[in-house]
């Protein structure tokens, strides 16, 4: 294959199918399918219907078939990347018995949860042909556009995750799209002051869409998607989150004896920089560390530490009520990371082992504040 055209066709109606995506179309000779093997009638539908409008009389169609793929593995990411490894394996002896021109049509947008642009270059590693991306619509954009709605307040940011992540994570300040979400995770969102605006078969002829405050609305949503996907068989939906007020920031604040020695330990074991304006001692004051968009972590000198406690005493180095705590995907990241910390001048408390609660190790930053790395189990 000399030239290939990976093409976004839009998430769900045929006319989301741009001018620039309707000429790559045209000029391929080969298109390749990647699919399970089970893929739902209306999806392999709008494929044809795309096809018989837009491509060049001689095309051809090659299907590869995925490979089996462990749904439930306890290393998620080692598991996506021996399958996505399988699945390139496949796809190259398909590219290299073709000549000419070859397309992959992708659902939406191939920039988001699509695997096709990593599966076509780890391809190019051992084959040389040249590829050009053509945009599609995305299923947030078909959401936001049935809804009516603008996905973010003047000037704020949005997050993109996936259910599991809702789930885990749970809801920030910034208003957040849900995609891949099997198991309605809104339900594990504390409703009170959350709006959601949710979207199944976005731009096919079942399209649904639900929307208001998730107190309310919530519930309902979880019902009508039991019924329809009952119904049909299988469901595709997404939604958008949005607080109408921001939760207040979360601040964690530790003693420090040395705020130069900190600086080097924090860098050295966990990677984390500092931010904020440095001070005389070229240490940013307060020396702040940004966990994520709602968490910092503050490390206070002791002696002022002990001025905000008033009457309090700040604890003693070695007296713990506080765990940090760090969840890894991996025992080898939970190893590696307790040795980098041991590195930079921790003291381990308890050595990398199965507990009852997962694969954890302890260990004392130099002051004496314990952290927890575990892979839940
Ligand atoms: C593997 S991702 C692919 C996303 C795609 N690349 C895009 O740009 O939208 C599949 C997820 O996208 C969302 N999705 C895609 N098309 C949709 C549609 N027509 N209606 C509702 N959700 C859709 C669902 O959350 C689904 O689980």
């Amino acid at each position: 294959m000399r030239t290939l055209y990976v093409i976004g066709i839009g998430a769900g109606h045929p006319d989301q199918v741009t001018l620039q995506a309707v000429a790559a179309i045209g000029r391929v000779d080969t298109f390749f399918v990647i699919g399970k093997g089970e893929e739902k009638r209306e999806l392999l539908d709008l494929r044809a219907t795309i096809l018989d409008r837009h491509a060049g009389a001689g095309h051809r169609v090659v299907e590869v078939q995925d490979p089996p793929r462990d749904r439930d593995p306890g290393d998620y990411r080692g598991a996506v990347e021996d399958w996505h490894r399988r699945r390139a394996a496949l796809l190259a002896a398909e590219f290299a018995a073709v000549d000419g021109v070859g397309g992959i049509l992708v659902w939406g947008d191939p920039a988001l949860y699509d695997s096709t642009l990593r599966l076509v270059e780890t391809i190019r590693g051992t084959q040389d042909f040249e590829y050009t991306v053509i945009p599609g619509i995305t299923s947030p954009q078909a959401l936001a556009a049935a809804h009516r709605t603008v996905l973010h307040g003047i000037g704020q940011p949005v997050h993109i995750t996936t259910g599991r992540r809702l789930r885990a994570e749970g809801l920030g300040n910034d208003p957040t799209l849900v995609m891949l979400d099997g198991d309605c995770a809104w339900t594990t969102v504390p409703p009170d002051d959350v709006h959601i605006w949710w979207g199944a078969y976005l731009g096919m002829p079942d399209e649904e869409l639900i929307e208001g405050p998730l107190a309310e609305v919530g519930p309902r949503i979880v019902a009508r998607r039991a019924e329809l996907r009952a119904a049909k068989g299988w469901i595709m939906d997404i939604y958008l989150l949005r607080r109408a007020t921001e939760v207040p920031p979360l601040v964690i604040a530790l003693p420090t004896e040395d705020r130069r020695r900190a600086v080097a330990f924090y860098r050295d074991a966990l990677g984390l920089e500092p931010f904020g304006d440095l001070a005389g001692d070229g240490v940013p004051e307060p020396l702040q560390y940004r966990l994520d968009a709602r968490t910092t972590l503050m490390l206070v000198p002791t002696g002022g530490f002990g001025w905000v406690l008033g009457d309090r005493s700040v604890a003693t180095p070695g007296t713990s009520e506080c765990l940090l705590g760090l969840a890894l995907r991996t025992e080898a990241e939970v190893i590696a990371a307790t040795d980098r910390a041991c590195a930079a001048g921790a003291t381990v408390i308890t050595a990398p082992a199965t507990q009852p609660w997962g694969f954890t190790a302890t260990f004392a930053d130099p002051d004496g504040h314990v952290w927890q790395l575990t892979v839940p189990s």
